[in-house]
């Protein structure tokens, strides 16, 4: 990092918070950027690419909060006066997209020089990434990374009276900024962070190492910030953490993460929570309860299975066998019967037999998912994994995964028909993307449903009965 330019800008600043300080300098930006829209005669624009999970996206929402208070216009083009890839690592081919798009906006700069190009998110917490990035892409201006994403201000200004490019890479967080601008992506849902990191370490897995060790948020600034955006408008949260069935590891309060949805399902005008993700080895009977108790929790799980064999789970360093993850379903299914449940599969992962696989498919059929995400497995650097010398043959990794996916397809078209004819809760997220007469919204099992109605509709939670089953999605319409 320059460390003499952050020395220099920060003796303009006076104030005592983090998140005071990080103002200040979103305001010595705007400064810094009025000035050149006046020369230029125009506004200056900002855009951020955000790729990977729903924690990158809540980092981009915040990022895009700290660029308008800087005096940016915010565009999804990337031909803008400052562009900010948000990165993802958890496969390789996440960084061979992210090198695809930084080459062609390298070419943009070669017209615009002018043009800021940063990069953030958890591709950069990897020293090597961050090697090859500073030796082979000298035109990018900023490299941060996860955990001070509340620093960009700060970042830009050093950038912007320095002229040089700023690097500030932390290994660990440091303290929890909150009270920052954010800029949301609808008006009536938001993330929000729970807790960050993880500390499960599974084998294959990138996550740990560059999202830190597991840290909880304290439970009444969660509650605050939920406040906060209830005021605003919001009527669904998204809680978000690596594992949320361990919320409350490390804090002072004794409090499960049961306990603090029980906390949160007394806030007024919250009328749906949903969560993700939430791991196997750590779902308690009380959550159940809780979910199934509960007014304002959606009737929806997300639960990794990951592989369905006790021997590769095992390897995995997952914490349960493929008997706990049925006897898990079992029961969370004997409490919600309606619940829809998804999951996380990969394939191919070092050892992993036929017979292992065959596991796979059992509880693919014994569970019938509604819907499943689907990975090859990608040999990350620096996880245990990666030593590991026994993948599977490609061929048969190509032939087990495309079963995988007529299994899953099966399994939720047997599902998706069963709501035909019954009424019920939608929220109404937007305009339909092929027919502007349609609406588009999400039922409480995370399904999608498009019915006639118009703009003024979108933001409300509204009864729609089900006409139609289309497998992966329905249509309906208001009653
Ligand atoms: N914390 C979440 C998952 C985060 S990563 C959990 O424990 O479930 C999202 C998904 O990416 C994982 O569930 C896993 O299925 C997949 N994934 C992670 N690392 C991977 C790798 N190296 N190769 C293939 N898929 C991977
Ligand atoms: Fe990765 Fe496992 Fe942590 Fe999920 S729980 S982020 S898969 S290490
Ligand atoms: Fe990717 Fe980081 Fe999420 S590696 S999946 S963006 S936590």
């Amino acid at each position: 990092m320059n460390k003499d330019t952050l020395k220099k800008s920060n003796t303009d600043i006076t104030a005592v918070s983090e998140s005071e300080k990080q103002r200040e300098f979103m305001s010595l930006v705007r400064g810094l950027t009025s000035d050149t829209a006046k020369r230029k005669d125009r506004d200056l624009t900002a855009c951020v690419v955000t790729f990977g999970c729903q924690m990158n996206e809540r980092d981009s929402e915040k990022l895009k909060g700290i660029l308008k208070e800087c005096g940016y216009n915010l565009t999804e083009n990337e031909d803008a006066d400052l562009v900010i890839f948000n990165t993802c690592t958890v496969r390789e081919n996440a960084n061979d997209r992210l090198y695809g798009r930084l080459g062609a906006l390298g070419k943009l700069k070669k017209d615009k020089p002018d043009m800021i190009v940063g990069i953030c998110g958890c591709m950069t917490q990897e020293a090597d990434e961050v090697e090859k990035l500073e030796k082979s892409y000298p035109f990018v201006d900023l490299i941060f990374g996860t955990f001070n994403v509340y620093k960009l201000a700060e970042i830009l200004y050093s950038r912007l009276v320095s002229g040089s490019r700023i690097t500030d890479i932390w290994q660990e967080s440091r303290e929890f900024v909150e009270l920052l601008p954010t800029e949301r992506k609808y008006p009536f849902k938001s993330g929000v962070n729970i807790m960050y990191g993880c500390d499960n370490f599974c084998t294959y897995c990138i996550v740990p190492y560059v999202r830190g060790r597991e840290k909880s948020r304290r439970p009444e600034d969660i509650v605050d910030e939920i406040k906060r955006l209830t005021d605003d408008g919001v009527v669904e949260v998204m809680l978000l953490g690596q594992n949320v069935n361990s919320y409350g590891k490390g804090l002072e309060e004794d409090i499960s993460f049961a306990g603090l949805l029980k906390e949160l399902e007394e806030v007024e005008g919250l009328k749906r929570i949903r969560f993700m993700t939430s791991h196997p080895k750590d779902l308690s009977d009380e959550l159940i309860e809780t979910m199934a108790a509960s007014e304002k929790i959606c009737d929806h799980i997300h639960l990794p299975l990951q592989s369905g064999s006790s021997r590769i789970l095992k390897r995995m360093n997952r914490g349960y066998t493929k008997a706990d993850y049925l006897e898990l379903i079992r029961k969370i299914r004997d409490k919600m019967p309606d619940i829809s449940v998804t999951t996380d599969i990969i394939v191919g992962f070092p050892g992993e037999t036929n017979e292992d696989f065959e596991e796979t498919i059992d509880v693919v059929r014994k569970v019938g998912f509604d819907s499943a995400y689907t990975f090859i497995y990608s040999k990350r650097r620096g996880t245990p994994a990666a030593k590991f010398d026994d993948l599977p043959e490609k061929q048969e990794t190509d032939k087990r995964f495309n079963k995988l996916l007529e299994e899953i397809r099966m399994a939720s078209g047997e599902k998706s028909g069963n709501l035909v004819g019954k009424t019920m809760e939608v929220l109404a997220e937007g305009v339909n993307t092929h027919n502007e007469s349609l609406l588009t919204g999400r039922l409480s099992n995370n399904m999608l449903v498009h019915f006639p109605g118009s703009k003024e509709r979108i933001g409300k939670i509204l009864k729609i009965k089900i006409t139609e089953s289309k497998g992966f999605y329905y249509f309906g319409t208001e009653v």
